[in-house]
């Protein structure tokens, strides 16, 4: 099928690369120029493991990126995959949402045949149907016979995009007429995932509900851990045998810094807003952030605990990536950490395998080190941010932590010197 994908960015290079890798024919467009150039020369512009590959195989043939529209109306579907990120008091800013509708309904006008407009950006419940419909077709000047509309939300992690999308649990298609809804289940017809059919808000939330409850889940295992470290309890035991529960289920149970990201925290924060909005008190939306805020400070309370005074201490924070296998810093649990180290005047010299220069774009004043041994030689203390596999090698590699104090946020590594935030 021609496809059509508006925003380069994570989801979009990712579902078009992958829709490419599939045998349709895609067309990515981006406001950015660097962008559409970088890809164009089959170069990926974020970090994702297999990426570059799959644009290697299909850039040059069945996959581009364009700065114009052009290719929509010779679509048959166009994908919505701009971001969504939060206003001030935490709601989803749907700007580039509408600008992107208007552009798509502009580029419609002249189509002589159905196109189908599918949002994949995560949007609060009700936006397909009460925003992108009217702005495409009154941009478009057409029926919904002639453009019909559905909500296909995405389920990928960073770091392991390609594989959740080749792999996926579920595909979700939200539709209001079956006509829209077929034409974007037939994109997928070589997945072999189940496929669910919803009407277009419940395509929506059940996006927000997924990413709610694996935020739960995780604010839930660091309560939890919170108590078993008082208790002198290891948390990961614990887990182990609550996850083998098939109810339960073992993933997304491991205690640690909190929940960071581009998704979790915004799309919690989206829901609580979209919540009081509909006039529910969202009690445990709320509490999910107030655990994930509070879990920085633990750890920095857990250090001062044992370091005294960290004013003038060189403290090595290892990792800053919001998780392994990215440069993403976004809302990463570093951030706070850092600036609450700051604030006590610590000196800090901070590792990443990968995301040192994006961290450096908030914090130019703290020092970068080269690798984790670099950062660990005159180190006070070490707090572990990211569970890079690496780190776990660390102390097999160097006797670099043998006096020191070391606090595990992720649990990595396999020395049993380190106190762990929950274990
Ligand atoms: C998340 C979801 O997992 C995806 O399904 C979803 O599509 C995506 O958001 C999105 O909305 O686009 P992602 O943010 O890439 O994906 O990362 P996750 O692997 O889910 O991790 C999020 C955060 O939770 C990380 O900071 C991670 O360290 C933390 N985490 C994860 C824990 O603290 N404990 C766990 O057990 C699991």
């Amino acid at each position: 099928m021609n496809i059509t994908v508006i925003g380069g960015g994570y989801v979009g290079l990712v579902t078009g690369a992958c829709f490419a890798d599939r045998g349709h024919d895609v067309t990515i467009i981006d406001v950015d120029p660097a962008k559409v150039r970088t890809i164009n020369e089959k170069r990926a512009p974020i970090f994702e493991p297999g990426l570059e590959n799959l644009l290697m195989r299909t850039i040059g043939k069945n996959l581009r990126a364009s700065l114009s529209y052009d290719s929509v109306s010779t679509s048959a579907l166009t994908f919505i995959c701009v971001g969504t990120p939060p206003n001030e008091d935490g709601s989803a800013n749907l700007t580039h949402i509408e600008s992107a509708s208007c552009s798509i309904g502009t580029a419609l006008q002249n189509a002589t045949r159905y196109h189908v407009v599918v949002v994949k950006s995560t949007v609060p419940p009700g936006t397909t149907g009460t925003l992108v419909r009217p702005a495409v077709l009154i941009s478009a000047n057409k029926t919904e016979n002639e453009i019909g509309f559905a909500m296909n939300p995405e389920f990928l992690r960073e770091g392991r995009a390609i594989e959740d999308f080749m792999t996926p649990d579920r595909i979700v298609i939200g539709s209001t007429d079956v006509r829209a809804g077929d034409c974007a289940a037939e994109v997928y017809r070589s997945f072999s995932a189940p496929v669910v059919r919803t009407g277009l808000s419940a395509a929506e939330m059940i996006k927000y509900t997924s990413n709610a409850f694996l935020a739960t889940k995780i604010s839930f295992a660091n309560e939890i851990g919170n108590i078993c470290k008082e208790l002198g309890i290891d948390v990961y035991e614990v887990m182990k045998g609550v996850g083998l529960d098939q109810r339960i289920g073992q993933q997304f149970l491991n205690a640690g810094a909190g929940f960071g990201g581009s998704c979790f925290p915004k799309d919690v924060s989206s829901l609580s807003v979209l919540a009081g909005r509909a006039g529910v008190d969202p009690k445990i939306l709320r509490a999910v952030l107030d655990v994930n805020e509070y879990q920085p400070y633990r750890l920095v309370a857990l250090l001062e605990k044992k370091a005294g005074n960290l004013s003038g201490k060189r403290i090595a924070v290892l990792g800053l990536a919001f998780k392994d296998n990215t440069d993403d810093v976004r809302d990463s649990r570093a951030i706070p950490v850092i600036q609450e180290l700051l604030k006590r005047g610590a000196r800090i010299v901070a590792f990443d395998p990968m995301a040192g220069p994006n961290m450096q774009k908030i914090f130019p004043e703290i020092e970068y080190a080269l690798s984790a041994g670099d950062a660990l030689k005159e180190a006070d203390g070490c707090l572990v941010m990211t569970e890079w596999p690496e780190f776990g090698r660390i102390v097999q590699e160097f006797d670099l932590m043998a006096h020191k104090i070391v606090i595990e946020g992720r649990r990595i590594l396999s020395w049993n010197g380190a106190e762990g935030i929950c274990w």
